[in-house]
């Protein structure tokens, strides 16, 4: 799992209507755009070499590049969103990957999938079954994967948007773990950093390499996390949280 290069695309006007599932307002526009700058460089500071894409201002939820496509060593894979309204993303993301991959597989609809629901640890595949993933996705997706030698299995994820928004891996066998979140029987043997309800955007991390990534601003998590060792890059994506977006979703990483 080392990566050399994220993929983001930059936040447009109408991110003010992205789907949200909390009361907390529209994000203020100027106010994400330096919230995303800030994301960009905390990833070069990673060590990756980021693409940012321009936005796309027919789709408000389109900064949350993550969800469109899986990355692995050997094959990219289009997703098909569970969301109506950003169904119409994914055509915007395979003629940036063609510089990248020579094998690009998609998940059909019936079968739904984002990329949210995926939780990677090591060679396998934490698939959520969400309001977003379907049966009939993560099928599809497990199929494709096993051609590539990458392990799948499903997970169920309730009260929670994707999979990631409620468990994270950030390595030495370690989970973050969103209060609320029952996790299931085979995320058990992993080692838990229980994630309070006041401090529930912590529990989406991104392990970099030798980095981890976390949302600023949740000391009670940072200095739990800081356990482990793994030097911790704080970044605040407070405006992108408004309407359900974590770290995770607003890069692809390859
Ligand atoms: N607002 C992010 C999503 O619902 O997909």
């Amino acid at each position: 799992m080392h990566f050399s290069n994220a993929i983001v695309r930059r936040p447009g006007r109408s991110i003010v209507n992205g789907l949200s599932m909390t009361a907390s307002g529209p994000p203020v526009y100027e106010k994400a755009l330096e919230q995303h700058a800030q994301y960009v460089k905390a990833l070069g500071y990673c060590g990756l070499e980021v693409k940012v894409l321009d936005c796309l201002e027919d789709y408000p939820d389109a900064t949350f590049v993550e969800d469109v496509a899986i990355l692995t060593p050997d094959c990219a894979i289009i997703t098909a969103p569970g969301a109506p309204s950003r169904r119409g993303e994914v055509e915007a993301i395979k003629p940036v990957l063609n510089p990248y991959y020579s094998c690009i597989e998609c998940i059909h609809t019936p079968g739904t999938l984002e990329g949210g629901d995926l939780m990677q640890v090591g060679n396998h595949f934490y698939i959520g079954l969400s309001q977003r993933t379907n049966e009939a996705g993560a099928r599809q997706l497990t199929a494709i994967l096993e051609k590539y030698g990458i392990t799948a299995s499903t997970v169920p994820v309730v009260n929670f948007l994707h999979l990631k928004t409620a468990v994270t891996y950030v390595g030495q066998n370690h989970l973050m773990v969103a209060e609320g979140f029952a996790l299931p029987e085979e995320l058990q043997s992993f080692k838990a950093f229980q994630v309070p309800i006041a401090e529930l955007p912590a529990a989406n991390c991104i392990l970099i390499n030798d980095k981890i990534m976390m949302s600023a601003g949740f000391p009670r998590t940072q200095e739990q996390l800081g356990l482990i060792g793994t030097e911790i890059v704080a970044v605040d994506i407070s405006e992108f949280a408004k309407i359900d977006g974590g770290l995770t979703c607003l890069s692809l990483r390859f």
